[in-house]
């Protein structure tokens, strides 16, 4: 079977050596860069994926609040999807701070994460255990989304478990606040997530908005 024209296009880039960028996937799960937006996908990009599950085989084994194994200013970007909700509330400034650190001058983070304030809704309805849609890997309710999948806990994988939430403002907020110099966010209502760019540096609103367009899904924007 013939490789699709992405994969071909990056292994060409790859032999003549032409600019590689890097993006390093957080929380990659099983997921590769092919579930990245588009923007991923044009063949000048390569995937470093890192997880606290080596069952995932990532390329490093850790956890997110410490990513030593990752060097300063190394990373053209970040992908980070349905993962941050992952740790504490008071961790929430560390991990963006190692976030921010393996970013290169000119990098930027593109983050995904649950709309906490869109599941409220549902649970203030008192539809916790309903399943609001079916997942490769099941049914998914508000309780799953607000507390983390249930049935992975419950097989023992404790780390799926969620610790903290985030509405379009505290994310921002909290970006803010971890030193990201541009950000720009949106709440994606039908999928019930958030979906921001932040930038290491700031380069102002015009060109965050560029980053936005070109690496958050085309369906979104
Ligand atoms: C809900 S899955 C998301 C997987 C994938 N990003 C996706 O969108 O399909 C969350 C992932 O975050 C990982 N994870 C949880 N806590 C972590 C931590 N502290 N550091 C690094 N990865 C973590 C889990 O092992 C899991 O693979």
């Amino acid at each position: 079977m013939t490789a699709p024209v992405w994969l071909r296009t990056r292994q060409w880039l790859r032999r003549v050596g032409t600019v590689v960028k890097k993006v390093l996937h957080v929380g990659c799960g099983t997921a590769t860069i092919e579930r990245m937006p588009e923007g991923f996908q044009d063949g000048s990009w390569t995937e470093s994926r890192y997880d606290i599950s080596p069952d995932c085989n990532p390329d490093f084994v850790g956890d997110m609040l410490d990513m030593s194994a990752v060097p300063d200013g190394s990373m053209d970007a970040l992908y980070s999807s349905h993962n941050v909700e992952h740790v504490f509330f008071h961790e929430v400034p560390q991990m963006l701070r190692e976030f921010r650190r393996v970013l290169k001058d000119d990098g930027f983070c593109v983050i995904t994460c649950p709309d906490i304030q869109e599941i409220a809704r549902f649970m203030a309805e008192g539809q916790l255990d309903d399943p609001l849609y079916h997942s490769p890997i099941g049914p998914i309710s508000p309780l799953d989304i607000m507390y983390g999948h249930s049935a992975s806990i419950e097989r023992g994988r404790v780390y799926m478990a969620h610790k903290t939430g985030f509405s379009l403002k505290l994310l921002a907020k909290r970006l803010g606040q971890a030193g990201f110099g541009q950000y720009h966010g949106m709440r994606n209502r039908p999928g019930r997530d958030l979906w921001f760019v932040a930038t290491k540096n700031e380069v102002g609103q015009e060109m965050v908005k560029r980053i936005f367009e070109k690496y958050i899904p085309s369906e979104l924007t």
